[in-house]
């Protein structure tokens, strides 16, 4: 029980409250980040606070919230996918966490509408091997990229878990297919359990 004591009563309260409401920087998805280790992802991929960051098909946000805490106050997250109900959840659990560096951006199969030029990086996340075609939208992304800004393709590679359904692409499909694209592949991150981050960049 704490003893009022005029309005120092209150601070036990507010000290709890910002210790333990759930802001931007907390994910609610442990199992997942243990996987996908996205802070470990963000440093080896070189996100920066102030960076203004485009994510490909970011369903409900579990990254997008992550590379808003990575970009900051100071930078940006436009979030993009073919799906409004997705994007109107990002929209909800940005009001009730007060984040306001992130903005929706409802895109089309070959075309994410990011704004041109306006990207120091962009991120796809368990989302390559879903696309119906990924050499058109890689076309489509390109306007929006900054001169020299990487893409980081991070998808599963089913040669490292049981892929029952043959649902994932492999790393020489993943390759190919970028290899068919405007981008070129700069490097392969291999330090997740499943996943391979692919790094390209606009050919030149
Ligand atoms: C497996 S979910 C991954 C969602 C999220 N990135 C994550 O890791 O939780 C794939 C997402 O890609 C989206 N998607 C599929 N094709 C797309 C396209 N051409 N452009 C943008 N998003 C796309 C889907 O709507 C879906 O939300």
């Amino acid at each position: 029980m704490i003893k009022m004591v005029g309005k120092r009563a209150l601070w036990p309260f507010i000290l709890l409250s910002l210790v333990a409401s759930p802001g931007p920087a907390q994910s609610r998805d442990a199992a997942r980040d243990k996987i996908e280790q996205p802070d470990k992802v963000m440093e080896a991929t070189g996100v920066k606070p102030g960076m203004v960051i485009g994510e490909i098909g970011a369903g409900q946000g579990y990254f997008t919230f992550w590379l808003s805490q990575g970009v900051g106050k100071s930078g940006k997250v436009y979030a993009n996918d073919i799906s409004g109900s997705a994007l109107a959840a990002i929209e909800r659990r940005c009001e009730s966490e007060k984040v306001s560096n992130i903005e929706t951006v409802l895109g089309a199969l070959e075309d994410p509408r990011f704004p041109p030029a306006s990207l120091d990086m962009a991120f796809m996340v368990n989302v390559f091997h879903d696309l119906e075609r990924p050499v058109e939208l890689l076309a489509g992304l390109l306007p929006a990229m900054k001169p020299g800004a990487p893409v980081v393709v991070m998808d599963r590679d089913p040669a490292r878990f049981k892929d029952a359904h043959g649902h994932f692409l492999a790393r020489d499909e993943v390759e190919r297919m970028i290899g068919r694209s405007v981008f070129e592949l700069v490097r392969v991150e291999t330090f997740l359990r499943d996943h391979n981050l692919y790094i390209l960049r606009a050919r030149r």
